[in-house]
């Protein structure tokens, strides 16, 4: 019965896991490859874009000067930006962004306090952006890695497994394996529900890093 319920939920698959070098090479040469726009330029962006190009994505970068303005011409778009600036970009991208893959990798941190999530309780940043951009797949990925941890590919002595939540199974599928082909373990962790614990995670593992109890380099890692 349970079985049958996280089977509806997942579909059968099992935890993918970074490719072979020939399955990364068989990726590329057979795959259209996918093109991301990410907004920012900062430590997730480069982290970030620097997967997806290893893997044979191609990536284009948005930067807070030329957010308004930008071309959006990337097939998935990631907001690799602080939480409060993605309501402008979607002011500006609305249109630009339908039909699409949209990622939020946001930890949506009241920063004066330190002490909650500036989003609904119950909800998550992704959730609300899902609300504000109806025609396109949000996805939330990345918020519970450290940055450098995708960068090494390494958490402690595990590897960096990306979480990924979202409703649209395809879009979460293309996200996985171009991490994958990128060398970084990925994993479906469920709906769009799922980004409110991925962001539970992401909310305390920042807390501890900003105490000094673990470090910028580490953080949660997943035994599978
Ligand atoms: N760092 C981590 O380890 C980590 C881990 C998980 C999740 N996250 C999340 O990832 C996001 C980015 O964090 P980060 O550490 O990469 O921050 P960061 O290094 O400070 O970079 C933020 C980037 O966002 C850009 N930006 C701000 N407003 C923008 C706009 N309207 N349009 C386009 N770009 C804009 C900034 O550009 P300017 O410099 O020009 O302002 C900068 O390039 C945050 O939401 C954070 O919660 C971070």
């Amino acid at each position: 019965m349970i079985k049958e319920l996280l089977n509806k939920l997942f579909g059968n698959k099992e935890v993918s896991t970074a490719m072979t070098e020939t399955e990364v090479t068989n990726h590329k040469e057979n795959n259209a490859m996918t093109s991301y726009t990410i907004f920012g330029r900062g430590n997730m962006a480069t982290a970030i874009a620097g997967i997806l190009t290893k893997g044979g994505a191609t990536v284009e970068h948005i930067g807070s000067a030329d957010s308004a303005t930008a071309t959006v011409n990337g097939d998935v778009i990631i907001l690799a930006v602080p939480y409060p600036a993605i309501e402008s970009i979607i002011a500006n991208h609305k249109d630009a962004f339908a039909g699409k893959t949209v990622i939020d990798i946001t930890n949506p941190l009241n920063f004066e306090t330190f002490d909650s999530l500036v989003v609904p309780v119950g909800s998550s940043a992704t959730a609300e952006i899902q609300a504000q951009l109806p025609q396109s797949r949000v996805l939330k990925a990345f918020n519970t890695n450290f940055a450098s941890t995708l960068s090494t590919g390494r958490v402690g002595d595990l590897s960096t497994t990306v979480l990924v939540a979202g409703d649209d199974a395809d879009a979460k599928n293309a996200l996985i394996t171009d991490v994958n082909a990128g060398g970084v373990d990925a994993l479906d962790a469920g709906s769009l529900k799922r980004a409110h614990e991925l962001e539970a995670v992401g909310f305390l593992q920042l807390t501890l890093a900003g105490s000094e109890k673990i470090s910028w380099t580490g953080g949660f890692g997943l035994v599978k």
